[in-house]
């Protein structure tokens, strides 16, 4: 077998950042062309300001439906754990991953005892009541939609909001610091953007965030031991994993794993569903015809359709296997989830928005296994009532271009100009 640092790497370059600059639909001819000829390919390492590695030789491309959830279920050969190097495309800190993936860079033992101790403090009768309150805010975001007809960023007036509140109502987060850490959860997952970036370095866009996020998950965790109340924070402080509490270093690592993944995504998942139904008209008449029959399968097509998550990374754990080629021990494997979104061997016609695909095995919210999304029924839930809200509320909204964030990580969409007209209800 040719030792990784000789293999050749593939021509088409998904390694740079001018790539996760272009558009979304130009980037999916790469990742179509790669599918249909090249389902596993070696790549340079991942352009980076973060950590570069002159030693890195590169990364395995998974870029089929199948692969993705094989190898997102095979966590004994492909792992998560800090000491691989986490997750992320390209390498990122020990000191970052510890303080920021918290559970995401994980392996077993240690990933299952974590997670159980955080899925015990989702109770049913915890994610119930958050339930009925995000109904109650999904109609105030279109209430003040609606209170400010003519033209407005829909990321800003609608997408960014319901998430985010959701996150910070379930842990407790107090209102006067809502927006420094919504906007410190933002720039976590932008700092290849030159927008977060500005004149500053990734890096020190990267730290400042993590700063912020851990000094309001401090004073959070300070406040509710000394003051319990009903929300996550005093669930997390008196959890115990085999009889061990959390640290607050631990309860802020989730803190920040779960201020970035369950705001980013759901967000990105809501901006490129009213793009996609703007954009397909029939499918918009389709859902509204019949939103409580519709709106379930519809849910599923939005996830698809924006895989707001676009890439995570494994790294063999020991000797693996992909399609006859051997995967050594300590090479990367990188999981690209939109193109598994867009497999032609997964999906009829793929490229089409279809809010009515039957079955639809989707793998936005990861491809099986041990770190399936936590999220995904509190994200389902979100989008369904901000849906409901909308389409029956504004059902003339005009939606104009979106502006796409840079980079490798999250699918997303900046700004979305739309207007709303000044008859609602
Ligand atoms: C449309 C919205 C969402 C998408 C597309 C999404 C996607 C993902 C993906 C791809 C993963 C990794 C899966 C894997 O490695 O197999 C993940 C993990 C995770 N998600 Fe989500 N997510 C969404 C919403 C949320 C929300 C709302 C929350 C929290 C309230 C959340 C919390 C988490 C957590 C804690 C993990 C780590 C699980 C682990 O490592 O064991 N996500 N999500």
């Amino acid at each position: 077998m040719t030792p990784s640092a000789e293999r050749p790497h593939d021509p088409i370059d998904i390694s740079s950042f001018a790539f996760w600059a272009r558009p979304p639909d130009e980037r999916e001819r790469s990742f179509a062309e790669l599918r249909r000829d090249r389902p596993l390919s070696w790549h340079r390492p991942a352009e980076t300001e973060l950590l570069p590695n002159p030693d890195d030789p590169g990364f395995w491309a998974i870029v089929t439906h199948a692969d993705i959830v094989a190898v997102s279920r095979d966590a004994e050969t492909f792992g998560s754990g800090q000491e691989y190097g986490g997750v992320m495309l390209e390498d990122v800190p020990e000191d970052v991953l510890e303080a920021a993936h918290s559970i995401l860079a994980m392996d077993a033992p240690r990933h299952n005892r974590s997670r159980r101790v955080i899925s015990s403090v989702f109770t049913p009768r915890r994610v119930r009541r958050i339930e009925e309150q995000i109904r109650e805010q999904a109609r105030i975001i279109v209430d003040d939609l609606l209170a400010a007809p003519g033209e407005t960023d829909f990321v800003t007036a609608v997408s960014a909001r319901l998430p985010m509140w959701t996150i910070s109502q379930m842990i407790g987060i107090p209102e006067e610091r809502r927006q420094e850490v919504a906007d410190a959860a933002n720039a976590m997952v932008g700092w290849n953007d030159p927008d977060y970036v500005g004149d500053g370095d990734p890096m020190g866009v990267l730290l400042d965030a993590l700063m912020t996020l851990h000094t309001a998950s401090f004073a959070l965790s300070a406040a509710r031991r000394e003051e319990p109340a009903d929300d996550l924070m005093t669930a997390l402080v008196q959890a115990e994993v085999d009889g061990v509490a959390l640290t607050d270093e631990e309860i802020a690592a989730f803190f920040v794993l779960l201020c970035v993944a369950g705001n980013d995504t759901t967000r990105q998942t809501a901006s490129h569903a009213v793009l996609a139904l703007a954009r397909n008209p029939e499918q918009r008449r389709r859902l509204v015809e019949d939103f409580d029959g519709r709106i379930a399968g519809a849910v599923e097509e939005f996830v698809r359709w924006a895989s707001p998550v676009l890439t995570f990374r494994r790294t063999a754990r020991r000797d693996g296997e992909i399609r006859g080629q051997r995967i050594a021990e300590g090479e990367k494997v990188v999981l690209f989830y939109h193109s598994g979104n867009r497999d032609e061997q997964a999906f009829d016609a793929p490229e089409v928005f279809d809010i009515s695909r039957d079955p639809n095995p989707q793998i936005g919210f990861g491809g099986g296994g041990p770190h399936f999304c936590l999220g995904s029924h509190l994200a389902r839930m979100q989008l369904n009532s901000l849906f409901g809200e909308l389409l029956t509320r504004v059902p003339d909204l005009a939606v104009g271009e979106p502006e796409y964030l840079a980079g490798n990580f999250i699918n997303g969409i900046k700004r979305l100009p739309v207007t709303v007209p000044a008859t609602g209800s």
